[in-house]
């Protein structure tokens, strides 16, 4: 088969075979077929699309690039969690050491940064010695001995999503559907879970923003994971404001190791952690419904156990345990500044991708494969939309390493937040359930 055949031919919005899908992809991972093609298929993709077959067939080849992890040796459902992506969107480092608490395993199989969102992988990694790079072996008996484990794809486990993420984020090729569904879907099936809680994102910071685009989204996730026979829900949440206060590496990390020592925190991050978690528990049938899920989650928190895992799983992936009993020593920013109010009135709205992106221009996101992620670059929120605010008043404290990054910053900033004389726009943060059965209103499960 000829790869620029094939590039042309989905160019043209035609449909390619399974061989066809299969050909290129096996041949990118053994590097027969050099990234620039690869990078020309995934925008023909993007601007063509898939159908539904394509994309399965996509998703399975994705999966059989590498070698699933097989978990039958381990005891009870697991359930893992995964989200197309978002700014501060940091719910798994709280969930997947709360579900597990249960006595859930949850094998966590998570991606480093992408476009202007971050990624759990790099958060990880801002703790120092942190290893996300671990073995099968090792990833079994950390699931085995801690009750949760987090890595990243490998050589071995679904190296052409190791490899196509990578490429996606440098060459704007993130937001289509069907490379959206092949990548989570290829990695959550191979990491040998039973079942799947997906955080579907929806608004300015998603990377499908609009509601019935993620809608299909959601839809077409959902249906792969049935397809393989993993009991699959999606939540659709709305991303349209940094969830919870802090973006960046090392503050995301901060945040999470605070909710999970002090049982509370921002709102909407432990709202949100909640009902993912509640509706894990709920898929793994620890719960009868997922209002039920949420409220021994909720009372769990409240408890150690769950910050007791998460330190006893840093120290077992080789992380610095002092940075999690002491954040504050964490090396600090060499800059650091103020995002302020230019007027007075209510936060009516934030462009949540124009924040990622500057969080990215100061240091914790990648333009370039090669780039290095500076873990300590971020910002840290102290108003949310509907929050009153004057003239001259802290939006958001800002910390880079980056001395040149600061002056876009602050201009960039100033346009990604709209002040109004008051407050009107009213989104729910969990709008949608989406199961095999259909689109359901959240409001109908809690
Ligand atoms: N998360 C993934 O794992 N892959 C994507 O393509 C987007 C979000």
């Amino acid at each position: 088969m000829n790869p620029v055949e094939i590039i042309i031919k989905k160019r043209s919005g035609e449909t390619l075979s399974k061989d066809e899908i299969s050909f290129f992809i096996k041949s990118y991972v053994d590097g027969t077929i050099p990234d620039y093609q690869m990078s020309a298929l995934a925008m023909a993709i993007f601007f063509k699309g898939l159908n539904d077959e394509e994309t399965v067939n996509l998703t399975f080849e994705m999966l059989n690039s590498g070698e699933t992890i097989d978990l039958s040796e381990i005891e009870n459902f697991k359930v893992d969690k995964h989200s197309t992506g978002g700014v501060g969107d940091k719910t798994s480092m709280i969930l997947a050491p709360l579900v597990a608490s249960f006595g859930l395993p949850v094998p966590m199989m998570s991606g480093r940064g992408l476009g202007h969102t971050g990624g759990t992988l790099d958060k990880l990694e801002a703790i120092t010695g942190f290893r996300v790079n671990l073995s099968v072996d090792e990833f079994k008996k950390t699931l085995k001995e801690v009750g949760f484990a987090m890595i990243g794809q490998t050589e071995k486990i679904c190296p052409a999503d190791k490899k196509l993420y990578s490429l996606r984020d440098v060459t704007g090729t993130v937001s289509s559907i069907p490379l959206i569904c092949a990548s989570i879907m290829g990695k959550k099936i191979a990491e040998g879970i039973d079942g799947l809680v997906l955080d579907v994102k929806t608004g300015s910071g998603a990377f499908i923003p609009q509601k019935s685009e993620t809608l299909k989204l959601a839809k077409g996730l959902v249906s792969i994971g049935e397809l393989a026979g993993k009991k699959t829900i999606a939540l659709l949440t709305e991303m349209s404001q940094p969830l919870g206060k802090n973006v960046g590496n090392w503050l995301e990390i901060r945040e999470c190791v605070e909710i999970l020592r002090d049982g509370e925190g921002a709102k909407d991050l432990v709202e949100l952690t909640l009902a993912l978690s509640g509706t894990m528990l709920f898929v793994a049938g620890k719960s009868k419904t997922i209002k039920e899920g949420i409220e021994l989650c909720r009372k769990k928190l409240k408890t150690n156990e769950p910050f007791e895992l998460f330190r006893k799983s840093v120290k077992f992936q080789g992380g610095n345990l002092a940075l999690i009993d002491n954040p504050e020593s964490y090396e600090k920013s060499k800059f650091e500044f103020d995002f302020v109010a230019e007027e007075s009135g209510f936060v009516e709205s934030f462009n949540n991708y124009e924040i990622g992106m500057v969080a990215v221009s100061l240091g914790a996101g990648r333009t370039k494969t090669t780039d290095k992620i500076e873990p300590k670059a971020g910002m840290i929120f102290q108003k949310k939309t509907g929050d009153k605010v004057q003239k001259g008043e802290t939006i958001a404290r800002v910390f880079t390493d980056l001395e040149k990054s600061i002056e876009p910053a602050k201009s960039r900033l100033a346009k990604s937040v709209k002040i109004s004389k008051s407050y009107s726009q009213k989104n729910e943060l969990i709008r949608n359930l989406i199961d095999k059965n259909g689109v359901h209103e959240w409001n109908d499960f809690c």
